[in-house]
């Protein structure tokens, strides 16, 4: 399954319900909500305020990455404001096994996010528990920031990884992704495929329609 979930981060904020409508006119099922809490990363996003007021003219799928310090906190009030699924940082996290196993409770897809300095091997003891490792192409706090060519050989190992396991565990890239970055990043194993820049600005339709058009190439192939 290949999905193209677009960050709103790089969206117009004064017309965010319109500019979801825009996407899922333009055949996009996903959404990418980047939450920031000005202590994990520098910059503070928004909250649950603003998703659920989205939730109720959005029937997209709510993907929502948390960049906040001990997530644990707030799983409950993700999913009440409409997450579908919820990325937490392994480094932000004292207990993430008991976090990822809450968030499944809670009924959302667990997903596990690593910044582009943390090893792969963090998630040997949790790949069992989550529907998706976020790999951070860029490190996570701000839109708009060059993609790190260092991420592709990690990329490919998890892939390996998966399939030597044989895990059902998608692989989600985030950060720097565009029509120049896009098919290293599917080359290499990635699945969920981010892109906030990318998206948003003039001609939405077109950006969206070229990207998973590549998308859709990569697949066949
Ligand atoms: C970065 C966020 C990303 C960001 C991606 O911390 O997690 O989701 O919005 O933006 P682009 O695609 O512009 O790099
Ligand atoms: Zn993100």
């Amino acid at each position: 399954m290949y999905e193209l979930s677009p960050s709103i981060l790089a969206a117009d904020f004064t017309c965010l319900g319109e500019q979801l409508a825009k996407l899922e006119a333009a055949g996009v099922r996903w959404v990418h909500l980047d939450v920031m809490d000005g202590m994990f990363v520098p910059s503070i996003s928004f909250g649950m305020p603003v998703i659920a007021s989205l939730r109720k003219q959005s029937k997209l799928f709510f993907d929502v990455h948390l960049m906040v310090e001990e997530p644990q906190r707030y799983i409950e009030a993700f999913r009440d404001c409409g997450a579908d699924s919820l990325t937490v940082h392994a480094e932000a996290c004292r207990h993430l096994d008991g976090t990822l196993r809450q968030i499944r409770a809670a009924g959302m897809r667990p997903a596990v996010a690593l910044n582009p300095a943390t090893p792969l091997c963090s998630l040997d003891h949790v790949l069992g528990l989550v529907d998706m490792v976020l790999l951070m192409t860029v490190n996570p706090g701000f839109g708009g920031q060059s993609f790190l060519p260092e991420s592709l050989p990690k990329i490919r190992s998890l892939r390996k990884l998966l399939e030597e396991t044989g895990r059902p565990v998608d692989i989600q890239v985030d950060g720097g992704i565009n029509e120049e970055t896009l098919p290293a990043v599917l080359e290499a194993g990635a699945n969920i495929i981010v892109a906030g820049s990318a998206v948003f600005g003039e001609d939405i339709p077109g950006r969206v329609e070229r990207l998973t058009g590549m998308m859709r190439e990569h697949q066949g192939t």
